[in-house]
């Protein structure tokens, strides 16, 4: 008994649990996504599962894109970046959703199925149904010879390292990196990206570890917010653009893991419904970064606080108006606007992190939840 504790001890490296250990390791899993494949001096991208199937993925009509929970919004952030450099059409669909919807699928489609575990039952369904129709599927997954892994016709890994919380982090940020590099490619190879603009985008990317870390820096204040909120009995989260799935997600992270109830939105889409929420009593994460309709976000702020919402935005290093409006705002550092989610996450993972541990919840292995949903 003992000995066990002591073994998981070291297994945690120092950390007091698995997820803050792996929220802490994103800037060397990004880093071991790159390798081999992100080759800035060169100005080229290698991955080798595109490579090879280049002809298909130019021929595509459109890319569907499968996954469950958290991989499913890192497909959500795909969409806008492969529509945004490679002008792709994307559909991404909730792997359980497709599978029963007697979708149209024919030869001319890429299906990427997204899995950390590559053991998800519903996904691995939805892209036996895929190969089925005829076409081609891609596999992003993180553990190596998985079944999702073999069931593709190729794929790309994360290298994200062992994912032990239940609550997926790494593996989020890892899965962002690869589709954000799939998408550079596709973007070089139909030319639908000047080189300067592909260059450009690299070399932001490599950036991309060492702000990871800056933003980790934010770790303290945040811990202050989460003292501040922790008895909140309803968060919401509103993000635009690329951080709408950042949105989803931080909420995500809240309800699995401090059983605190949460909503994502598109700020936008606030004023159809979910703003009949706000009163004092609410805090509403906003992620208001300099790029990406800010302008717009800063108004949806002003909205939140004139009905006297607990405003927590996650701002660009350097902001003022949204410092103005906010109770607290939490720093990230500026990068180019798709690469955003990459920072704006880490804050809203740090945040649900910090509530479970107040509220004293088992937060590497929250109730009623399995790291890989083998069931349907
Ligand atoms: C994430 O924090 C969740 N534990 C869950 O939503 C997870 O992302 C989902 O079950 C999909 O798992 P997969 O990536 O292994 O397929």
């Amino acid at each position: 008994q003992e000995l066990q504790l002591n073994l998981e001890q070291i297994e945690k490296g120092g950390y007091d649990h698995f997820m803050l250990k792996e929220i802490y390791e994103q800037p060397s899993a990004i880093l071991d996504t790159f390798r081999g494949r992100l080759l800035s001096n060169e100005a080229i991208i290698k991955m080798v599962g595109v490579e090879d199937n280049m002809k298909k993925f130019l021929a595509a009509d459109r890319i569907i894109v499968v996954a469950c929970g958290t991989s499913w919004h890192a497909g959500l952030v795909s969409e806008y970046i492969f529509e945004d450099l490679a002008r792709i059409p994307v559909e991404v669909e909730y792997a359980s959703e497709f599978r029963y919807r007697n979708p149209v699928i024919t030869e001319k489609d890429v299906v990427i199925a997204i899995s950390q575990s590559g053991e998800t039952a519903d996904t691995l369904a939805a892209i036996k149904l895929a190969k089925s129709k005829g076409a081609f599927v891609f596999g992003v997954c993180n553990v190596v010879g998985s079944s999702i892994a073999r069931e593709s016709d190729a794929g790309a890994y994360t290298h994200a390292g062992p994912e032990i919380g239940v609550a997926s982090t790494k593996a989020f940020t890892t899965q962002i990196t690869v589709l954000t590099l799939m998408a550079l490619r596709l973007a070089r190879a139909k030319g639908t990206i000047s080189s300067s603009e592909f260059r450009h985008h690299l070399i932001e990317l490599e950036m991309i570890p060492a702000k990871v870390e800056e933003a980790l820096k934010s770790d303290g204040y945040v811990q202050t917010i989460a003292d501040i909120y922790k008895d909140a009995t309803n968060f919401l989260y509103l993000g635009r653009g690329y951080n709408f799935p950042v949105a989803l997600e931080g909420a995500l992270k809240l309800k699995e893991i401090s059983y605190i109830h949460a909503e994502g939105y598109p700020a936008a889409e606030m004023k159809h419904g979910p703003i009949a929420l706000i009163d004092e009593q609410m805090p509403v994460v906003v992620i208001a970064t300099k790029k990406g309709h800010y302008e717009k976000v800063v108004s949806n702020i002003q909205e939140i606080k004139s009905r006297k919402g607990k405003i927590i935005g996650i701002v660009t290093k350097g902001d003022k108006s949204v410092k103005e409006l906010a109770d607290h705002v939490i720093e990230v550092p500026e990068t180019l606007e798709c690469l955003t989610p990459l920072l704006t996450t880490i804050p809203l993972q740090l945040l649900s992190y910090h509530i479970a541990v107040m509220l004293d919840k088992n937060v590497d292995q929250p109730r009623n939840l399995a790291k890989s949903v083998t069931v349907e």
